[in-house]
Parts: C-alpha cells; structure tokens; sequence
C-alpha cells in the first residue's frame, strides 16, 4: 500500500460503530493488570502472553481469552484505564463517533458492580466530548449463552442510562449456544422504552441467524453478518430496509470465523448495495485499528470512494437522532470533500 494510501485513510473522517470495551484490552495491558492482581500472566514476557493468548486456533479459543481478559477487570479502576487507552486510540486515527459496546452481565458474573462500573464510564465520556469534539454511545450487550435473567437485568440497566449515553440493547457471545427466541421478549421489551437492537449474528452462524436478529429480535443493525451473502435474498432485504452490517475484517480472520482475506464476502456485499461498515470488534485483542481495517478494504480493491463512502455509511448506520446524524453527516461530508480537492491537486 502507498503511503499517499495510507495518509488518505489517516485523514479519511472516521466512525467506529462495533467496538467491545472488554475486547480493547492489548497485551501490554492484560500484562499491567496481571501484575496489579499478581495473576499467572504477571510472570509471562509480552511475547508470551501474545502467543499463548492472542492467537487462537477457533473461535472457542477467542472466547477463553475473552474469559481471561475479564478476569482481570475487577473495579471500575480497570475499566477506565481500558476505555482511557481506548480514547486516545480515537484521537490518534481520525475517529469522530465511536458506538462502544460494553457487557455488564460479565461484571456480574464475576461479582463485580456493573452499574457503578457503567456510571463511571458514561462520566468520563461525558467530560471527554468538549475537549476532544469525539463522541460516544454505548451498546450495554448481553450474552448469549448466559439466558434470559442476566439479558433482562442488561435491558433494564440500558433503559435506565438511555438519554445519558447509552443508545442500544445487544446481544453478543456464541451464536451456536440458546436460541434467539428466548430473547424475544426482552429485546421487545427494549425497543418499546426506545433503545436501539444491535444483534451480532451470521458471524459463526448461518443466514438463518441474521434473519432471526431482524424478525425475532428487531435488529436495528447486524453486528458482522457477512454470512448472509450466502443468501441473495437476506442481501436484497438488508439494502431494501436499510439495515446495516457491522464487517470486521481482522476479527473473523483471527478468529477463524473466515478463513482468508482474500475471499472474504465483504466485496460481494457491499457491490450488491448492503450498508457495510468497517469496524475493529475487539482491538485489542486482535491488535487491529480502524485505519488497519480500511487498508483491509482497500487491499480487496476498495478504492478510495468506496472508502469515503463506507465512513458516510458508518454515520448512516449509527444509533444517532437525526439532528444530531445530520450535523455528523454534514462534518464528514466537508471534510471528504476537501480531502478529495487537496487528493486531486497533488495527483494532478
Ligand atoms: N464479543 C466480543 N467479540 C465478539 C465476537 N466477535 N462475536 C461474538 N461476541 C463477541
Ligand atoms: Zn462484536
């Protein structure tokens, strides 16, 4: 890739719409919390920690990372060192709006307070938006191998801060575990107290589960999806009701979701017109960015209008009310402008 390429997409106004708080811990800080709570990591070199624990034969491998990860997360302390690095990343590659999924049931479960952990995170992006002219919403996910209780209890703690924050009701983990239908009812529940439905299906799973995020659930967006291009029919009823994929390249190479870059489906998709974005899922454990998934793109034979056209779809897709959407649009719509005029006076 040119570095003109890559200065393009540095420059390119960006919005990350799938990134999991939880899935931002990098090995360099799974290693400073290892070392704070004294755990079996705490002796390992970054090496190590890398290819004992940020590579990963399947998907099931990923979700034990994932496990140990959260282990280290024990007080609102950690959180906010995760979503403090997580900030700084959003300054340094261009990102304007950032969609950040956080899982408090995984607080629960390890007896933590997921609440406090959730007021404090909103309090901080409250305070860092007039400095950094960033903003952020989050996605409170469930898990959806875990049932109906803690997804309920996830609904109503998302209820309670929406208006302060929080856009979004959503429902991650494995897609092979309980079925959708148990859901039903909550996510009903959720979109009727005016939240948002973000479901993450047709990663591991099939077509069959992205038709049942939208007609189970409600799905506002689809977090991956990339499997419904096995389905021509799933693909027209994506671009006809305007319902966006979440694609994360890097993710479902790491996690074997996909097997090579080169053939993954995100081409085919998006030349049949479903709103695609590109996202990191969980940085920091696949050591990924967003300007690092556009060159993605870019390598499949994105040019760099398609490039600016997927960031204007990011703000598209995003849980955003429409004056707000707006003046988002209309930032990105200048800036792109201008890149595009300042491109085409060096080229030419
Ligand atoms: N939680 C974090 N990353 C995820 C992924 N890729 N799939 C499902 N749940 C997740
Ligand atoms: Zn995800």
């Amino acid at each position: 890739m040119s570095s003109s390429a890559r200065n393009f997409i540095r420059r390119l106004p960006k919005a990350e719409l799938h990134v999991h708080l939880e899935g931002s811990v990098t090995p360099e800080l799974l290693l400073e919390l290892g070392r704070k709570y004294s755990s079996e990591y705490a002796q390992l070199s970054l090496q190590e920690i890398r290819t004992r624990l940020f590579q990963y034969e399947n998907f099931s491998a990923f979700l034990n990372t994932y496990r140990v990860v959260c282990e280290h997360l024990r007080e609102p302390a950690d959180y906010l060192m995760v979503l403090e690095h997580l900030l700084h990343g959003f300054q340094e590659q261009n990102i304007r709006y950032a969609e950040v999924i956080y899982t408090p049931s995984i607080a629960w479960k390890m007896g933590r307070d997921g609440k406090a952990i959730l007021m404090q995170l909103l309090d901080r992006c409250t305070r860092f938006h007039p400095t950094s002219a960033i903003s952020i919403h989050w996605i409170l996910d469930c898990v959806r191998q875990w049932g109906r209780e803690a997804a309920d209890k996830t609904a109503h703690l998302a209820e309670e801060f929406r208006g302060r924050g929080v856009k979004a009701i959503g429902l991650g983990g494995d897609e092979n575990s309980l079925p959708l239908e148990g859901y039903r009812e909550t996510f009903a529940w959720a979109r009727a107290h005016g939240l948002f439905c973000h479901v993450h299906a047709g990663e591991t799973g099939g077509p069959e589960q992205v038709w049942g995020a939208i007609h189970v659930l409600g799905a506002n967006r689809i977090g991956h999806g990339f499997q419904a291009a096995r389905d021509a029919g799933l693909m027209e009823y994506l671009r006809e009701h305007a319902l966006g994929l979440d694609i994360c390249l890097t993710s479902n190479i790491k996690t074997r979701a996909w097997g090579l870059l080169s053939s993954h489906p995100f081409q085919l998709l998006y030349r049949r017109g479903v709103p695609v974005t590109l996202n990191t899922d969980d940085p920091g454990l696949f050591e990924t960015s967003l300007p690092q998934e556009y060159e993605k793109a870019a390598q499949l034979g994105l040019q760099r209008s398609d490039l600016a056209r997927i960031a204007l779809q990011s703000v598209q897709s995003a849980f955003l009310a429409h004056p707000e959407k707006t003046a988002l649009m209309q930032q990105f719509q200048d800036e792109i402008y201008q890149l595009g005029k300042e491109d085409a006076e060096t080229l030419g």
